[in-house]
């Protein structure tokens, strides 16, 4: 069972029990509620940052088993560096730190938002509880043995200690629907494909409907009825139909045109008859995290009431061999209109994408699209597992998203497009053929989305292959699938697009 998390905020008291965090500067200088709290204890504190060498430089930590003085078990003391250098994302760390420090068998903890010059603002103590809670994150749920060791508590309460708690509070109720959304996208990524194949996948996102989200779920048949071949073409091998969902949220001016997210979808990508090597095939099972990053996108926006007009758009297939699978050679109509010669079958997503991408322009006229999508191992040999491969057709957009990478951490690195490249994707046979070759095999992809969508609107194509899941680990993550992208887009929407 996975153990909840309890998070809450109160004032700055000395904790009973449990481990107490607290923070200090590259001068080892503490806040004055911290002080307070750990005098009888000062002493100590001091000498074992000597012995340790323990110099608050940021991001490390000094422990302290049963400190003589306190009632807690455990003094956890995190160095912040220099306070006046923090940005927002860094108090999102700061709580990822401080919960990375809490043993699993620990039930109870206290943070001290507080730093030399005084306790955290509101906003501030809200991003430290975010980071706390995205941390705090772990897929166990198909653990069913445990050493004893290994074994949490029923529940973990955490409580953050700040000056202002109603203020904290206030702010955290948009940190917390963020929070939610990234859990759920790490969730979905997390699965195994014969769990969540697009069937189960599409009822998952039909939970969103609780949360004023309009949901709905194309089968095959409208599928058929739209001409979206590119897509079907993917998923006729499998025994698993495909859906493609449409997720709307109306927060805006109605009559406001809508942001649009569309998701590469694929629960599983064996190839197809282009069949993939069976090493490390088995993290296919999250080709999906395009798809699951949109889903969790507009949990956050409904969630935080975010006042924007949102429209997420999926496409869920899974890509088997089998009898009835697409071969390379054959020739299909996508929606556009545009044939597509299939060169390679295991350049599905593309594929898939190039139709949900068709139909929401289509159907919505959005201000800007945002496509999301674990689309080629050549963007992870380009930029390996820290950035994104960002491409666009407009700078605008191209610029919004740098920033908001930055100012939260999930960073993308643009990328180019140009006629030349276009041109690798001419087909003898068909208007375009599903692949480039291996030399710039991100930018072939991105020119292949690029021929879905009209010169104008803004478009921006992220290519998640390094980022969606097996990413770097970090202070606020340790799961495999990361939910990367909707911090990210969140804030993009927020920063832009709220008015
Ligand atoms: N889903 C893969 C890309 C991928 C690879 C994502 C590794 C994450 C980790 C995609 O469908 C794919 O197979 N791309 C091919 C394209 C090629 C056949 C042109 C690739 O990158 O090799
Ligand atoms: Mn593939
Ligand atoms: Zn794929």
């Amino acid at each position: 069972m996975p153990d909840a998390l309890k998070l809450g905020f109160g004032p700055f008291a000395a904790p009973a029990r449990g481990v107490l965090v607290v923070f200090c500067d590259d001068a080892l200088k503490f806040g004055p509620a911290t002080r307070k709290a750990i005098a009888p204890a000062a002493g100590l504190v001091a000498r074992a940052a000597k012995a340790e060498r323990f110099t608050g430089k940021n991001g490390s930590a000094l422990e302290l088993i049963v400190p003589e003085g306190l009632k807690v078990a455990r003094l956890v003391v995190i160095g912040v560096g220099k306070p006046a250098e923090l940005k927002q994302k860094d108090f999102v760390t700061l709580g990822g730190l401080a919960m990375g420090k809490l043993p699993k068998s620990v039930a109870e903890a206290c943070v001290f938002a507080e730093l030399p010059g005084g306790a955290l603002r509101g906003d501030d103590a809200a991003d430290l509880a975010q980071g706390v809670e995205l941390r705090a994150y772990a897929f166990d749920r198909y653990k069913t043995k445990r050493k004893d060791d290994d074994k949490p508590p029923a529940s973990r309460k955490v409580t953050v200690a700040v000056g202002d708690a109603a203020a904290a509070r206030g702010a955290y109720g948009s940190r917390a629907a963020v929070a939610a959304g990234v859990l759920l996208a790490r969730d979905l990524v997390n699965e195994p494909a014969n769990i969540l194949y697009p069937e189960e996948f599409a009822r998952r996102a039909g939970a969103l409907k609780k949360l004023g989200v309009m949901v709905e779920v194309l089968d095959i048949p409208k599928l058929k009825k739209l001409g979206m071949n590119a897509l079907l073409g993917v998923g006729q091998g499998s025994a698993h139909e495909p859906r493609v969902v449409v997720m709307r949220w109306n927060g805006g001016k109605k009559g406001d045109a809508p942001v649009a997210f569309i998701g590469k979808g694929v629960c599983f990508d064996t190839g197809g008859i282009s069949i993939k090597p069976s090493a490390g095939m088995e993290d296919m099972k999250g080709d999906m995290a395009g798809a699951a990053c949109v889903t969790g996108l507009m949990h956050a926006l409904s969630a935080r009431k975010a006042k924007v007009n949102a429209v997420g758009v999926i496409g869920l297939v899974e890509n088997m061999p089998d009898g009835k699978a697409q071969r390379p050679g054959d020739i299909v109509k996508s929606m556009s209109g545009q044939t597509i010669e299939i060169i390679n079958t295991d350049a599905e997503g593309r594929l898939v994408l190039g139709d949900v991408i068709w139909y929401a322009a289509d159907r919505f006229k959005p201000k800007f699209m945002v496509d999301l999508a674990t689309l080629t191992g050549a963007i992870i040999v380009a930029l390996g597992h820290e950035y994104a491969g960002m491409f666009a057709n407009n700078d605008q957009i191209a610029e919004r998203l740098t920033k908001a990478g930055e100012a939260t951490g999930e960073v993308v690195w643009r990328m180019p497009l140009s006629k030349e490249y276009d041109k690798l994707i001419d087909s003898k046979f068909a208007d375009m053929k599903n692949t480039g070759g291996r030399m710039g095999g991100a930018i072939t992809a991105a020119q292949f989305i690029k021929r879905f969508v009209s010169d104008k609107t803004p478009w921006a194509h992220l290519d998640i292959a390094g980022t969606g899941f097996d990413s770097r680990q970090s202070d606020i993550n340790k799961s495999w699938g990361s939910g990367w992208g909707v911090r990210l887009l969140d804030r993009l929407v927020k920063d832009y697009y709220e008015k």
